[in-house]
């Protein structure tokens, strides 16, 4: 079966364009053949090329780091929408750090990304050779120096509830850590963490940005209320993406 017809039959959507992929990765035909058979076992095709394609930009993606999905563009694009040149952004929760590069790809600003897990943490720092990557529980990860002072910070948060974690696809429960995807019972422990200390950090008129689901789309409001911050949401229909953003105000 040529490799088209085993990806196809493995149940690959995009067939043509994984096998064009995964032809062009592989330097002979023995290698493409190991390579197809691990995607045909449902290994995640970025975690098999090494990058993930992120605002037309190769991200380095490793495996064991969650790959950066297509809706969280839409979270890198608002947070650009409201960056200035020369801010202090921060990307926090930041994965392989495609959210925080894409800022900084556009916006000559003083970048900070910080996550958990040391996978993630070393793809970040391949992904922003000029920003400052840090390791460590949210804020406990970055310099106390950064108090009061951030511009913008941007959170892809882990935020699917536990028992929904066994209905995603087999490529993101099996292959993308837990800790990338569980955000507690109803998948809002993270957002509340986030929020609750978001104003320490932030700027007087900064912003924080989340990206959560339509369905928790109301706590996630009254969350950032909660802490403080003045919130609002939006929403980009194409990439089923909704994000909360909130500012904010007090000095
Ligand atoms: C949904 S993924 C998003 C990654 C990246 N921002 C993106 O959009 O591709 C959530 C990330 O949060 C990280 N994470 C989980 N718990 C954390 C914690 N306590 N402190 C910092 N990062 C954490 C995970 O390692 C994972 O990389």
């Amino acid at each position: 079966m040529d490799v088209i017809a085993r990806l196809r039959a493995a149940g690959c959507v995009f067939a043509e364009d994984e096998a064009r992929l995964l032809t062009d990765a592989a330097t002979t035909s023995a290698e493409l053949d190991v390579l197809v058979a691990r995607r045909v076992e449902g290994i995640p095709l970025e975690h098999l090329l090494g990058w993930a394609e992120f605002r037309g930009a190769r991200m380095a993606v490793a495996p064991g780091v969650f790959v950066p999905r297509r809706r969280t563009e839409f979270l890198a694009e608002q947070a650009i929408a409201l960056t200035r040149p020369g801010q202090i952004v921060v990307d926090l929760c930041c994965g392989c750090g495609a959210v925080g590069a894409s800022i900084a790809a556009e916006i000559d600003v003083e970048v900070h990304a910080a996550d958990i897990e040391p996978a993630a943490v070393a793809c970040a720092r391949r992904n922003l050779p000029d920003g400052h990557v840090h390791q460590g529980d949210l804020y406990a990860a970055l310099p106390p120096s950064l108090r009061g002072r951030v511009d913008v910070l941007v959170s892809n948060v882990p935020y699917v509830p536990t028992d929904r974690i066994a209905m995603m696809p087999p490529e993101a429960r099996a292959h993308e850590p837990h800790s990338a995807l569980d955000g507690g019972p109803d998948g809002l422990d993270f957002q509340r963490r986030v929020a609750a200390e978001a104003p320490d950090w932030l700027a007087p008129g900064g912003h924080l940005l989340v990206e959560t689901s339509v369905e928790q789309s109301p706590e996630s409001l009254s969350i950032f209320e909660t802490a403080g911050l003045t919130a609002r949401l939006q929403r980009c229909a194409d990439r089923e993406a909704t994000i909360v953003l909130g500012r904010h105000d007090r000095g």
